[in-house]
């Protein structure tokens, strides 16, 4: 898919995208009483996500009219733009069209780049799909998407590069949690994260084995323990600000799968496992988005990659183990086993690479699923500004966070008796408690934790968001590290 503005004239393009507000009709030239026709007759109401298409025949040109709803002006989002342009683009595929006019609109309350942005990620999402291992897929065609009808050329083009640039990087980590677990194994994993550093300009160093025990990952290390794949700790670098001293850590769950280990799941918990290390997909997206973008900001991503599995090696309920941080913890359960990764990464990403500040994030329990559900972000932080950053940053992407309590109350549930610290809190708080585990080993800097369980993957396809997994955090974070 290839994104201009200005590229295409509308009587050259074999579709063209119209939104179209309810029971607004005056503002979209050109086709005013066409419109108001079709809200006349009820034919078309512009619903948000409603799309009505007129197939039209101009000097012997076929071309197809796209109109597709985005509801009542007052209530019209970036989520509601990028949902319904995701159904247009579908329709545009099925129409087997090849060179889209998508009509720029003005909307009350949102600014032109709100609107450029939602439109083009709409189109970016809704394109995607997750077919390499079909073998009777056929090839589809390149589409060209030009935006017309834009107030100033110069600004657009940075809205719709950004946007790409953000589509391009949220997809990626959608492709990632999506390989399965035998194809994306944590070497596969440090090998991609290399790749797209020397595509989008950042560095990439990837310990081994030997490297991690050096380094006295003992925590880590107990996780891959029954895996006959070898961990990879994956460190990425982008300095953007060579005049800062300011480094925003971002370290993302790295379980290419995770079986429970002898905690074992049962087998419908286990089939979509190969997810398990969509926050460390979601940090590879963002540096490459932040790295691409040439932020002027210093980040340093961390994925501790590696397995849950079952082995005479593995480690077992009720082992108490070490960690790079010298704390020891009791091992109540082996499905507690992000928070374990996390705590080694965590604490690697303060005290060797000196972040000032980080952000982990993970598919780390299921009680964020109860609690929240499949649309929310469930958030532990320790610090109110640091919050308010990533909350603003949520706000642009349009990716709902919501914030735990953390009350030191909470603490004393991961307090062991014989060790310093459990792996599990109990029955209740589940996410909290998880939380709370990991931000033992910020070090007291400041830090938020994002728990990605129930928003980096879809059971089925629904507006912008296909099947798998998706993407979640990559935009947020991005816009986190920008902070304007
Ligand atoms: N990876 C899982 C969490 C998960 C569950 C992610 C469902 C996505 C969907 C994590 O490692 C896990 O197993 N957590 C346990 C923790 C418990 C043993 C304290 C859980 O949530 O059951
Ligand atoms: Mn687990
Ligand atoms: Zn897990």
């Amino acid at each position: 898919m290839k994104f201009g503005i200005n590229t295409i004239q509308i009587e050259a393009a074999d579709a063209v995208i119209i939104p179209v507000m309810h029971k607004e009709f005056e503002k979209i030239e050109g086709f005013e009483n066409t419109i108001k026709h079709l809200f006349d007759t009820e034919k078309f109401k512009a619903e948000c996500g409603e799309i009505f298409v007129l197939s039209s025949l101009k000097n012997d040109n076929y071309q197809n009219i796209v109109f597709v709803g985005i509801g009542k002006e007052k209530e019209v989002s970036g989520e509601k733009i990028r949902n319904a342009f995701s159904k247009a683009i579908k329709k545009c595929r099925e129409l087997k069209v090849e060179k889209v006019f998508v009509n720029n609109i003005e909307i009350e309350g949102l600014n032109c780049n709100q609107v450029i942005n939602a439109m083009v990620e709409g189109i970016g999402f809704g394109d995607y799909k997750f077919d390499k291992y079909k073998t009777d897929k056929k090839e589809q065609k390149d589409i060209e998407i030009s935006i017309g009808n834009v107030p100033s050329e110069k600004d657009v083009k940075e809205y719709v590069s950004e946007a790409v640039t953000l589509v391009q990087a949220t997809l990626f980590a959608r492709d990632l949690v999506n390989e399965p677990a035998n194809v994306m194994t944590p070497k596969a994993l440090a090998k991609a994260a290399s790749n797209a550093g020397k595509e989008c300009g950042f560095k990439v160093e990837v310990f081994d084995k030997a490297q991690i025990k050096e380094l006295n990952m003992k925590a880590f290390l107990s996780v891959t323990a029954g895996s006959e794949n070898p961990p990879r700790l994956i460190v990425m670098k982008y300095f953007g600000d060579k005049d800062s001293k300011e480094i925003l850590g971002l370290v993302g769950k790295g379980l290419t799968y995770d079986s429970g280990g002898y905690s074992i799941k049962t087998n419908s918990g286990m089939v979509t496992m190969k997810s398990d290390m969509g926050g460390g997909a979601a940090v590879i997206g963002a540096i490459s988005a932040i790295a691409k973008r040439k932020l002027k900001v210093n980040v340093v991503a961390v994925v501790a990659a590696c397995e849950n599995l079952i082995s005479g090696g593995a480690y077992k309920p009720g082992d108490i183990i070490g960690s790079m941080a010298g704390k020891t913890i009791e091992v109540l359960s082996t499905d507690a086993e992000g928070r374990l990764t996390l705590a080694d990464a965590v604490y690697y990403a303060v005290s060797k690479e000196n972040v000032t500040r980080v952000v982990d994030i993970a598919t780390l329990t299921g009680a964020a699923l109860t609690a929240l559900g499949i649309t929310t972000t469930a958030v532990v932080a320790n610090d109110k500004n640091f919050y308010s950053e990533l909350e603003k940053a949520s706000f642009k992407s349009g990716e709902k966070m919501w914030q735990l309590p953390a009350f030191d109350e909470y603490k004393k549930l991961i307090k062991s008796d014989i060790a310093d610290l459990k792996n599990t809190g109990g029955k209740f708080a589940g996410t909290i408690t998880a939380g709370l585990f990991i931000g033992e080993f910020a070090q007291k800097k400041p830090w938020l934790h994002l728990d990605i369980a129930g928003t980096a993957w879809r059971d089925n396809e629904d507006g912008y968001y296909s099947k798998g997994g998706t993407g979640a955090g990559v935009r947020t974070l991005y816009y986190l590290a920008k902070n304007e």
